[in-house]
């Protein structure tokens, strides 16, 4: 080979290595605003991304779910209200699931029936240091 073509393939393979490391820089993190005393690193969530792999694009209310009362509405989406404007803290008589619960029993119950994604605590309370 050609030294020529050795750089080139060089500065080729420096890239992909940099692009890849990049990306993974890029996952997104949730917000633990919402929480008095976070005790955990923000989970990982990279919201776009993670609905078009898991295949949910067409299913905000999966999520961004709409209650009267104690029935859930079918087909309509909340997805301009946070969780936590419905979820607080400790749970009440009209919301009995605590915020943390609503986080923990959507993402983790769906990663356990799909046997697809995370399901340890380290696993999306990932500290910092760990992704480069
Ligand atoms: C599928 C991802 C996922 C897994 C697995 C998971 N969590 Fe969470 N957890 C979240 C999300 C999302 C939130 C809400 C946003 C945030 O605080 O990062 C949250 C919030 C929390 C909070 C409240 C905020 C705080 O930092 O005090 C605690 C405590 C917590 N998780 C502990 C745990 C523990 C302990 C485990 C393992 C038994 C666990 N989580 C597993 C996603 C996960
Ligand atoms: C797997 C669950 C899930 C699905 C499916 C989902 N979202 Fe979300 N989305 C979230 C979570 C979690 C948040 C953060 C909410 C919070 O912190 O209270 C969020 C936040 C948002 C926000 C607020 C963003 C911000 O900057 O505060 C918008 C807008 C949104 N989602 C739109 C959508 C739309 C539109 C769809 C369907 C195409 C969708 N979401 C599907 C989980 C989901
Ligand atoms: C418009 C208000 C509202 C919003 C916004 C909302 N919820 Fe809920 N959610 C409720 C109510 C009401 C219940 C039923 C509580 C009860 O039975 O005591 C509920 C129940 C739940 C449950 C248990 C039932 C089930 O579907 O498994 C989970 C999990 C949950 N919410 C997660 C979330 C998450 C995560 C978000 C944000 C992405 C969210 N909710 C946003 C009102 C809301
Ligand atoms: C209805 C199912 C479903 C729900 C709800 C869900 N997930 Fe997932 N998640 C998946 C699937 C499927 C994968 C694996 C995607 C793949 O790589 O094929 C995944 C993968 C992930 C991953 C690995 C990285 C990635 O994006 O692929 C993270 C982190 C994650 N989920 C966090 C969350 C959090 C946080 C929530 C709650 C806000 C959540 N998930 C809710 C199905 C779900």
């Amino acid at each position: 080979m050609a030294p020529k073509t050795i750089i080139v393939l060089l500065i080729a393979i420096l890239t992909a290595v940099g692009l890849t490391s990049f990306s993974m820089a890029e996952m997104e993190r949730m917000s633990t605003d919402d929480f008095q005393s976070p005790t955990r690193p923000a989970a990982v969530f990279s919201h776009d991304d993670h609905n078009s792999e898991a295949e949910l694009e067409d299913d905000c209310a999966l999520c961004h779910h709409v209650y009267e009362g104690k029935e859930l509405v079918k087909d309509e989406s909340s997805e301009d209200s946070a969780c936590s404007e419905c979820h607080s803290l400790t749970p009440t008589e009209e919301n009995t699931i605590s915020l943390r619960t609503a986080f923990h029993k959507r993402c983790q119950s769906c990663h356990f029936e799909r046997a697809k994604g995370p399901v340890l605590c380290g696993e999306c309370h990932i500290r910092k240091e760990r992704i480069k």
